[in-house]
């Protein structure tokens, strides 16, 4: 407690004003009054194939969007939800990697208004070895550049709409570093300060920026991971209610609820258990 104390009050030193006591945020916070629901919406999901991506199409469909543009590298991989809901889902071949792909995806795919960043990819490695710099262009060249590439391709797009949203996947590992993902980490890192960006540079407009900072979720992202997981489905239904009810920042399940209450308190207390988390794997 008396830790807590004094990093708190050395964050008010740093920043150089005076929180005051009684104030207490939330996890999820609204900050503007624009919401997006998909009924009669048109969206763009790239990373659609499998995971989070087609949990989010789904639930996108299922909440009365016009069309869902499915991003994917294979066609195939959508033919199960092709046959299910016929022309509202549109799979589009885009790779994240690929301009061309990405440049003709969203021409195709111009009558866009909701637009998730959802494509990632994993790849493990920290910042003290020779595979570092390997690691971290890995990671973003799909989860920054890729999600950059796609948003500068599709903005034009969005502005023209009566209002639209932009939805940023970031991580929690996006907001506090583990060291054996650390190239990873950095990489979510540049998603939630790019999804800060864009949020202050599109103020005035009718675009609601949204960033998405789930933790576990069972996917093949994480088939390795040996701890709890909460389920993509869950995710999609908290992106899209997040969606409808304005907000910017959302935090989709439960371990991602509570690093999210913990981080807008006291961010360096989140830093410190990431780092321990890893270390404690590692003694077992
Ligand atoms: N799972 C978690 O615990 C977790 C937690 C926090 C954040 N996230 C984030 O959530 C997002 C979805 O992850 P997930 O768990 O659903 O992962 P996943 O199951 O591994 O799915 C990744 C998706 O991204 C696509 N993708 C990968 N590289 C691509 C590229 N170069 N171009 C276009 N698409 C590409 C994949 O397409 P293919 O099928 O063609 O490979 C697949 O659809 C990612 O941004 C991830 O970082 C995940």
């Amino acid at each position: 407690m008396i830790k807590t104390l004094q990093i708190e009050d050395d964050i008010r030193i740093l920043c150089g004003f005076n929180l005051n006591k009684n104030f207490k945020p939330k996890a999820e916070v609204v900050m503007n009054e624009l919401k997006v629901s998909p009924k009669d919406r048109v969206a763009f999901v790239s990373g659609a194939s499998r995971g989070i991506g087609r949990a989010i199409t789904i639930e996108l469909l299922e909440k009365g969007a016009k069309k869902v543009y499915a991003g994917v590298r294979n066609l195939k991989a959508l033919k199960d939800l092709k046959e299910e809901y016929g022309d509202r889902l549109v799979p589009i071949l885009v790779d994240l990697r690929d301009d061309k792909s990405i440049i003709k995806a969203t021409r195709a795919a111009r009558d866009t208004e909701i637009l998730v960043n959802n494509a990632g990819v994993y790849e493990p490695g920290g910042f003290c070895s020779d595979e570092t710099l390997d690691s971290l262009a890995t990671n973003f060249e799909v989860n920054v550049w890729g999600l950059v590439k796609m948003t500068i391709s599709m903005i034009d797009y969005l502005k023209l709409r009566e209002s639209a949203a932009i939805v940023n996947i970031s991580s929690v590992l996006g907001l506090a570093s583990m060291p054996v993902a650390g190239t990873y980490c950095a990489s979510k890192a540049a998603v939630h300060s790019i999804t800060q960006g864009l949020r202050g540079e599109l103020g005035s407009s009718k675009i609601l920026v949204v960033g998405v900072y789930p933790g576990p979720i069972d996917t093949d992202m994480t088939r390795e991971l040996d701890m709890e997981k909460d389920t993509p489905q869950n995710v999609a239904r908290n992106v899209v209610k997040g969606l409808e009810e304005g907000k910017e920042y959302i935090f989709p399940d439960m371990m991602s609820k509570q690093v999210g209450e913990l981080y807008l308190t006291e961010p360096l207390t989140v830093e410190k258990q990431f780092a321990n988390f890893i270390s404690e794997e590692e003694e077992v």
